[in-house]
C-alpha cells in the first residue's frame, strides 16, 4: 500500500534527536574504494540509500556489513552469576537491514579488497544518483570505470560535466558510450581545477575530484570547491585514511597526493537535513520541541528564515529548541550552496509558509525545478503559484486533508509537514520517498504528538523504493 496517514491539526511537543548524515555517509562509503582494509563507521542511518550504495560495492566486490557490538550477559554452569562478553552480530547491508538495528545507532564494516568489477549499472544509478560517487574512486584505484549515466529526475535534470571536467584535468580519458561514462586512466596527475557551474559549486562534484586527487600524483588545487560540512566529512574519512587534504570547509581545496591509503575510523555528523526538517515541523504546527543531537552550527541559514517567519530558536546545553508561533509570518526564501538556505529543506520550509500570515517567495536556482509537491499541496487548501525558479505562496489560515502523492524524498516529507496543521486526514501515496532519507520521521512526529500511521511502508527495502 505505501500509505502515510496524518490527521491534523496537532501542535508538536516534546524531545527528539537526529540519526547520522545521509549526505555524508554515502560519499564515504564510495571513497572507501581507494583504500583496502576493513573500515569502521560510526553513526550510520538505517536508510534504503546506504543499503543501496552497499549493493553498489557489493557487486564491485567490496562487502559492507552492519555490526553491533554489544555487551551480553551470558550464565555459565558452576560460575558464580551471569558474566558480561561482548557479542559482535553482523549482518550484510547489501540485502537491507538487521532485526536487532536500534534507530539512531547503526554502525557498518566495509571490507575493501581486490576491487572485482568497474561498472555501477544503469539499475543502480537510476535508483539512486549518489552512485556517480564510485566513478572517480574506481579510476583511481583500478585505472578504470563504467558508470551509467544519471537521467533527468524529479527535482530536474543533474548533470554531471563538472565531475567529468575534474577527471579529465586529473589526466583520466573520459567517454560516453551507450548510456554509460566511460574513464580510464594509465596514472593520474593532480593540477588547479576551477569546479564552479552555473548554479555554483557541486558537492558530489568536488567529492569526485577530491577522492580521486588522492592518488594522483602531485598536488590537486580545487576551486570554487563545495563547502558543506559533508564535503568536510570526506576530507575528515580521507585524511583519517592516510590522505593529504587541507582547506575543506573552504572554496579552495588542496590535496597532495600520496601512493596508498588504508582502512580508517569514522563517526557520522547528525543529519542537519533531519533536524532542519524536524523544526520546520515544530514551526508549521506552532509547536515547542527540543532536538538533542543536532549540530545547531550547521543550519545558520534556517535559523535565520525560521526566525523571520516568528520562530524563537536557540541553543540549550548543546541542544536545539525550537518554538514556533500560533501561525508563521510570511518570509521569503531563496536557496544557496552551504552556508546559504539548503535546497534539501526548501520544501520542508513550504510547507510551513502555506499557513503563514501573508505571501512568501520561495526561490530554488539550486534545483529550479524542485517544486512538484506544490500541486499536492494545493490539494489540501494551500495557495501557491509556481513560476520556476520560483514559487509563490499566499498564507492561509485553514488547510484541510486530502489524498496526496509524494514523488521524492523532500517533498514527502514536505507533505508530511503541511499535512500535521491540515484539519481531517492527509492520505500520503509512495509515502516510502520517506525512508530514503529519515529512518523512522514517522514515529518521531508520532512521539511529538503527532496522529500519523503507516501503511505498507517500512525501512525494508523493497517497500520503500
Ligand atoms: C548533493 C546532495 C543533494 C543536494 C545537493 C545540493 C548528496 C548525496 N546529495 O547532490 O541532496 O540537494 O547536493 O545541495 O550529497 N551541477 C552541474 N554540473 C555537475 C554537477 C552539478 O551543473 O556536474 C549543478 C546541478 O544541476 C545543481 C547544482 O550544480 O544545479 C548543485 O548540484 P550538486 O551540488 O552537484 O548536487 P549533488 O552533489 O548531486
Amino acid at each position: 500500500m505505501n500509505v502515510i496517514r496524518v490527521r491534523g491539526p496537532v501542535r508538536l511537543a516534546g524531545t527528539t534527536y537526529v540519526s547520522g548524515s545521509k549526505n555524508a555517509v554515502l560519499p564515504i562509503m564510495a571513497a572507501s574504494i581507494l583504500a583496502p582494509g576493513t573500515h569502521y563507521i560510526e553513526n550510520v542511518p538505517f536508510l534504503v540509500d546506504v543499503v543501496n550504495m552497499a549493493q553498489i560495492l557489493h557487486d564491485l566486490g567490496i562487502d559492507t556489513y552492519w555490526v553491533d557490538s554489544k555487551p551480553v550477559e551470558i550464565e555459565e554452569a558452576g560460575r558464580l552469576g551471569p558474566h558480561v562478553i561482548r557479542r559482535t552480530q553482523r549482518h550484510p547491508a547489501w540485502s537491507g537491514y538487521p532485526d536487532w538495528r536500534t534507530p539512531g545507532d547503526g554502525m557498518i564494516e566495509i571490507n575493501v579488497g581486490d576491487i572485482v568489477s568497474d561498472t555501477a549499472s544503469y539499475e543502480a544509478v537510476s535508483r539512486m544518483r549518489a552512485s556517480i560517487s564510485v566513478l572517480g574512486p574506481l579510476v583511481a584505484r583500478v585505472g578504470h570505470a563504467r558508470v551509467s549515466m544519471p537521467g533527468g529526475c524529479v527535482i530536474g535534470p543533474r548533470p554531471v560535466d563538472l565531475h567529468l571536467k575534474g577527471l579529465r584535468t586529473l589526466g583520466a580519458k573520459v567517454e560516453l558510450q551507450g548510456g554509460f561514462i566511460e574513464a580510464s586512466a594509465a596514472g593520474l596527475q593532480g593540477d588547479r581545477i576551477y569546479l564552479g557551474g552555473p548554479r555554483g559549486s557541486t558537492v558530489l562534484g568536488t567529492a569526485t575530484v577530491m577522492s580521486t586527487a588522492c592518488l594522483a600524483e602531485g598536488v590537486t588545487v580545487i576551486e570554487h570547491a563545495a563547502q558543506e560540512p559533508e564535503v568536510v566529512e570526506l576530507a575528515t574519512f580521507l585524511r583519517n585514511a592516510g590522505a593529504r587534504i587541507s582547506g575543506d570547509g573552504t572554496h579552495r581545496i588542496i590535496v597532495e597526493g600520496v601512493s596508498s591509503l588504508h582502512s580508517a575510523h569514522h563517526r557520522v555528523i547528525p543529519d542537519r537535513i533531519e533536524a532542519g526538517t524536524l523544526a520546520c515541523a515544530a514551526v508549521a504546527t506552532g509547536g515547542e520541541i527540543l532536538i538533542e543531537n543536532a549540530r545547531f552550527d550547521h543550519l545558520f541559514a534556517l535559523w535565520d528564515r525560521l526566525q523571520s517567519a516568528g520562530a524563537f530558536i536557540d541553543e540549550v546545553g548543546g541542544a536545539t529548541m525550537v518554538r514556533g508561533q500560533k501561525r508563521p509570518q510570511a518570509t521569503d526564501v531563496s536557496t544557496f550552496p552551504y552556508p546559504g538556505f539548503p535546497t534539501d529543506l526548501q520544501a520542508q520550509m513550504a510547507g510551513v509558509l502555506v499557513r503563514a500570515e501573508g505571501t512568501s517567495v520561495i526561490t530554488d536556482r539550486v534545483f529550479p525545478e524542485r517544486f512538484w509537491y506544490a500541486p499536492e499541496m494545493t490539494r489540501l487548501g494551500a495557495r501557491i503559484r509556481v513560476e520556476i525558479p520560483s514559487a509563490t505562496v499566499q498564507g492561509t489560515d485553514r488547510l484541510w486533508g486530502a489524498e496526496v502523492a509524494a514523488r521524492d524524498l523532500r517533498g514527502a516529507a514536505a507533505l508530511v509537514i503541511a499535512a500535521l496543521s491540515a484539519e481531517g486526514e492527509t492520505v500520503i501515496r509512495d509515502g516510502g520517498h520517506l525512508y530514503r532519507g529519515y529512518e523512522d520521521l514517522p514515529s518521531q512526529l508520532k512521539f511529538l504528538g503527532a496522529d500519523i500511521s503507516v501503511e505498507g511502508v517500512s525501512g525494508d527495502v523493497e517497500d520503500s523504493l
